[in-house]
């Protein structure tokens, strides 16, 4: 087990468009590991290879509602249903949060780590990770699409 350092949103890395994986060997199956260690640790719901400073395409969600962990590589959004206008916020900038307009319902593709097609249809929550982490691995924050921060009074309730 081993906790890794997520970067902030003032870092560089975040705002680059990250590689495809290739082949998923050891480095690749240990940065999975860490990915889920740290996002449970750090009490998240997703986190993405450039959040720990490597530029790949890879994602951890962590639902913790049903105890479900999805890990993603190379992932696809193939469809997309609905609307949703909800608070969303990230571990690269912590203790803040704001409502973006993201589908309802979000169908996604990619590998896992024995290399295995995989595909999730979720809605709510994890639809809207899907989105967030997807949107990572291409240099982009929620926070490029926020509709409003919310206040801290707001953060209270
Ligand atoms: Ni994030």
């Amino acid at each position: 087990m081993a906790i890794r350092n997520i970067v902030l949103d003032t870092d560089e890395v975040l705002r680059k468009k990250c590689r495809p994986v290739e082949v998923i060997d050891a480095k690749v199956l240990t940065l999975i590991s860490d990915m889920i260690d740290t996002v449970k640790k750090a009490d998240g719901v997703g986190l993405a290879a450039p959040q720990v400073g490597v530029l790949k395409r890879i994602f951890v969600i962590n639902d913790p509602a049903k105890k479900k962990v999805y890990e993603i590589i190379n992932p696809e959004i193939v469809a997309t249903s609905g609307t949703q206008q909800t608070a969303e916020g990230c571990l690269s900038v912590p203790g803040k949060y704001g409502v973006t307009n993201r589908p309802m319902k979000v169908t996604i593709r990619g590998i896992d780590r024995n290399g295995k097609k995989v595909e999730y249809t979720e809605e709510g929550l994890i639809a809207k990770a899907f989105c967030h982490e997807t949107d990572h691995l291409d240099g982009i924050l929620y926070t490029d699409k926020v509709i409003r921060m919310l206040s801290p009074e707001e953060l209270e309730n």
